[in-house]
C-alpha cells in the first residue's frame, strides 16, 4: 500500500483525501495543517491520517499533496524541501489550476518528482464534493517521472486523468475560467436587458435558462459553426442594430465584442457584403441607429 501525505487539508485537501483512504489503495500518512485542532477534525473526516502541525514531523511517503491555498504552495515547498523530509524520488504535487509544477522547484532540485493535478471540479463542500468526484477529469503537467504515480492515484479516487502541454497550465486555466465564469456573466447580462424589455424575473429565467440549456447542447453535439443561429449567422445587420440601440453603453461594448467573434463564427456562411455589412454595425462606440 502506498502512502500519501496531505499538506493542507481543506475542501480539496479533505475530499481527495478521502478519496484516497476509500479506495483502500492508500494509507494516509500526515494530514498537516496550521493548528492541530484543524488537523484532527480533517482526520475525523478523512477517517485515517495523522494529524501534524509541523512540516518537521512530517513521516515518510509514497505521494505528498500540497493542497495549500495557491499563494502558500511556494513557500511550503520551499519549507519542505529545506526540512528534507521528502525523499528523492518519492512524488510532491499541488492541485492548482494555473500555477506549475515548477511552483515545487526546490523539492525537485532534491531529486523529488514534482508535478501539478488539477481536477476540473468545484470542491464547495467536502462531504458533498466526495459524492460527486466520480468522473473528473485531472489536468497532468510537471515531472513526467511523477506521471505514472499520479495516473495510479487519480483512477484511484475516480478521477480521470490527462496530461497538458509543458507550459500549458495559464491556457488551460484561461479556457476553463471562460467555459465557467463567462457563462455566469452572459447569463447575467441577457438577465439585464431581459429586465429591460418589462420580463418578469421567472419568465427570464425559464426563457433563458431553458436557451441557454438547448444551445450548449446544439453546440456540444454539433460543434460551435453548425450549433450557431440567430440574426448574425443569418447576417441580418438590421436586427442587430436594433438591438444595440436599446443596450446601455457598458452592455453594447460586452455585445459589440461578442458580435464580432460570433460573425468570424459565421463567416463561412455569409457572403462578402452580408460579413461587410456586419462589421460596420458592429463596430464600437455609438451605434448608427
Ligand atoms: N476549492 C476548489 O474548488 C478547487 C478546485 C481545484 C483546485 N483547487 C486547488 O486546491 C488547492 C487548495 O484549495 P482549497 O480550496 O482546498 O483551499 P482551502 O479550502 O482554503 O484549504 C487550504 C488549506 O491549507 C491550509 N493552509 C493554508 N496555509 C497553509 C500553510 N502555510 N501551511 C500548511 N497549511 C496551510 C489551511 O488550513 P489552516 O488554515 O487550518 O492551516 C486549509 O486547510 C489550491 O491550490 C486550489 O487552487 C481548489
Amino acid at each position: 500500500m502506498l502512502t500519501l501525505n496531505i499538506i493542507g487539508a481543506g475542501r480539496l485537501g479533505k475530499t481527495l483525501a478521502r478519496l484516497a483512504q476509500d479506495s483502500g489503495r492508500y494509507r494516509i500518512g500526515a494530514v498537516l495543517c496550521r493548528s492541530l485542532p484543524a488537523a484532527q477534525q480533517a482526520c475525523a473526516f478523512i477517517g485515517g491520517g495523522e494529524p501534524c502541525d509541523s512540516l518537521q514531523a512530517l513521516p515518510a511517503a509514497n505521494l505528498t499533496l500540497l493542497a495549500v491555498p495557491d499563494g502558500a504552495i511556494a513557500n511550503v515547498a520551499a519549507e519542505l524541501a529545506a526540512s528534507g523530509r521528502l525523499a528523492a524520488g518519492s512524488v510532491a504535487f499541488h492541485a492548482s489550476g494555473v500555477g506549475e509544477a515548477s511552483l515545487l522547484a526546490p523539492l525537485a532540485a532534491a531529486g523529488v518528482h514534482c508535478a501539478s493535478l488539477h481536477p476540473a471540479f468545484s470542491f464547495a463542500e467536502p462531504a458533498r464534493a466526495v459524492q460527486g468526484f466520480a468522473g473528473t477529469r485531472c489536468a497532468l503537467e510537471g515531472d513526467a517521472a511523477a506521471f505514472p504515480a499520479l495516473q495510479d492515484f487519480a483512477g484511484a479516487i475516480g478521477a480521470v486523468p490527462f496530461a497538458l502541454a509543458p507550459g500549458g497550465k495559464a491556457a488551460y486555466h484561461a479556457a476553463l475560467s471562460i467555459a465557467s465564469n463567462y457563462l455566469v456573466t452572459l447569463h447575467d447580462l441577457a438577465a439585464r436587458v431581459a429586465a429591460q424589455a418589462g420580463m418578469a424575473d421567472e419568465v427570464a429565467a425559464a426563457v433563458l435558462g431553458g436557451l441557454m440549456r438547448q444551445t450548449l447542447e446544439n453546440t456540444l453535439a454539433l460543434g460551435p459553426q453548425a450549433a450557431l443561429t440567430g440574426p448574425i449567422a443569418r447576417g441580418d445587420a438590421g436586427t442587430v442594430a436594433r438591438h444595440r440601440a436599446v443596450l446601455a453603453a457598458q452592455d453594447d461594448a460586452l455585445y459589440c465584442a461578442l458580435g464580432l467573434a460570433t460573425a468570424r463564427l459565421a463567416a463561412g456562411r455569409l457572403d462578402a457584403a452580408a460579413q461587410a455589412a456586419l462589421g460596420q454595425v458592429l463596430l464600437p462606440g455609438p451605434s448608427a441607429e
